[in-house]
């Protein structure tokens, strides 16, 4: 018995923002931005959109890649930093509009390492056998926590969610999850946050003007850090598992920046077989990997027994690497 992937789903709202239309709203450029980060285009969602709203579409479209029905699932868990509110958990609203029976439902943060993270746990609850199927989903609506004046930020996020269908298989031979190493340093809390407005600094007034409620970032340190904590967590992945980068069928790093990607990429000696789709949908979080990981299912180029190697990071600092066998 073993425990797979069964389907997979993302979802990005309609409207694009373009590089040259942040030119408009920023001091900013289309070479500037391509240049420093690669991107090209987010989607961006309205205000009329939830993050559970992008979750949802994202969680049905994984179930009905699964080829499962909503009654079949026994476990909801939401990646998020942008949660449709405080409480209740954004999983419980996906729930409802899917129409998932009763079931274990909650979020959990860790930024853009949230899918990730969601990985290890749903397969560790999976595995004690208590539950058979669950839905992972990570999906931020990060346009509404950036400082859209701030255009060292503002250039790099988009709207999007991700899902997967994960399942107790009785007829599979062996776990899709073949090692992870998950780790977080919050001694570099401060790199990058949303300052407001928990409860550490409730909202005020002055707080919305200072725009305490949206991302700040050091962006260099942030980039320095990123680079060695996914390079160093894949590197122990591949050594602990004997796996080489030649073995790995498609490696998949957090789509935030193209230079970061390449730099993990020639750090680990796999230049090609590198996923990247940051152009076209800016930094989405926790949605990021899942995006990825749904493009190459539906193109068909993942098949069934190829390694897959992912690696994210994210506020906190939260790292993570997993090895995945499709
Ligand atoms: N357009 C034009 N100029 C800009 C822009 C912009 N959008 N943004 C910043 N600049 C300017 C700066 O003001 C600075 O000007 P100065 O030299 O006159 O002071 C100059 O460009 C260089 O700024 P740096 O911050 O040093 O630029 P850098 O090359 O480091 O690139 C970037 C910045 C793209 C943000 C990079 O540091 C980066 O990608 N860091 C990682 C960020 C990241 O991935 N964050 C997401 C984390 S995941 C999560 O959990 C959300």
């Amino acid at each position: 018995m073993g425990i797979v992937i069964k389907g997979t789903g993302c979802y990005v709202p309609e409207r694009v923002l373009t590089n040259s239309d942040l030119e408009k709203m920023v001091d900013t450029s289309d070479e500037w931005i391509v240049s420093r980060t690669g991107i090209r285009e987010r989607h961006i969602a309205g205000p009329e959109t939830a993050t559970s709203d992008l979750a949802a579409q994202a969680g049905l479209r994984a179930i009905l890649s699964a080829g499962i029905t909503p009654e079949e699932i026994d476990l909801v868990i939401v990646s998020t930093v942008t949660p449709d509110m405080p409480t209740p958990p954004t999983a419980t609203i996906v729930q409802r509009k899917l129409g998932i029976p009763p079931c274990m439902c909650f979020d959990i943060e860790a930024a853009c390492t949230g899918l990730l993270y969601g990985i290890d746990l749903v397969h560790g609850m999976l595995a004690s056998g208590h539950r058979k199927t669950a839905l992972l989903i990570g999906g931020d609506k990060l346009s509404g926590v950036v400082n859209w004046t701030d255009r060292s930020t503002c250039v790099l996020f988009g709207d999007a969610a991700s899902a997967l269908v994960i399942q107790v298989d009785p007829a599979a031979g062996e776990d899709f999850y073949v090692a992870g190493e998950i780790s977080a340093d919050g001694r570099n809390a401060e790199f990058l946050k949303i300052p407001g407005f928990g409860s550490a600094c409730p909202p005020t007034q002055e707080g919305i003007v200072q725009h305490l409620n949206s991302i700040t970032m050091n962006g260099p340190k942030t980039y320095q850090m990123a680079v060695s904590a996914m390079s160093s967590a894949c590197r122990k992945v591949l050594d602990r598992t004997g796996v080489t980068p030649e073995d790995i069928r498609w490696a998949i790093p957090h789509q935030a920046n193209d230079r970061i990607i390449s730099s993990v990429a020639e750090r680990l000696g796999i230049s090609e077989r590198i996923y990247r789709n940051v152009a076209r949908f800016g930094n989405t979080s926790s949605a990021s990997i899942g995006i990825c990981l749904d493009e190459l299912n539906r193109s068909g180029q993942l098949k069934r027994g190829d390694l897959v190697l992912t690696a994210a990071f994210g506020a906190g600092l939260t790292w993570a690497a997993e090895l995945i066998r499709w």
